[in-house]
């Protein structure tokens, strides 16, 4: 992967002293829920025969492609979750 993308233009909490108070908290919850989520699924790109032939970068483009805007949104995330066993 190329490692030339602006990477502050990425500012989802913003910046200077009105920065967001709960980064800290949210960045930690997040891993948490994630983490749980992770836990009990296992998460695959949906398999799709249209796209057999493409390259790893193109998936990677294909499966996070976003709307720019004051938020940004995903595209289509082709995730597909499936239960893993109960322990
Ligand atoms: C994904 C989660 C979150 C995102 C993306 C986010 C994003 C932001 C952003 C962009 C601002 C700055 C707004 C501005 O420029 O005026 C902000 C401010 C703030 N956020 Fe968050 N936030 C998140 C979660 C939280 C949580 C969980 C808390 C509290 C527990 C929190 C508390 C605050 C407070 C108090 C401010 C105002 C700071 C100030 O004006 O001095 N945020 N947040």
């Amino acid at each position: 992967m190329d490692d030339k993308w602006p990477r502050d233009a990425f500012l989802p909490f913003n910046a200077g002293p009105r920065a967001c108070l709960g980064r800290r908290f949210t960045e930690t919850e997040s891993v948490a829920v994630i983490a749980m989520i992770v836990s009990r699924y296992k998460i695959d790109i949906k398999e799709d025969p249209k796209f057999a032939h493409e390259t790893a970068d193109q998936r990677r483009r294909r499966v996070l492609r976003s709307k720019p805007g004051l938020s940004m949104t995903p595209l289509k995330v082709p995730l597909v979750f499936r239960r893993r066993q109960e322990t």
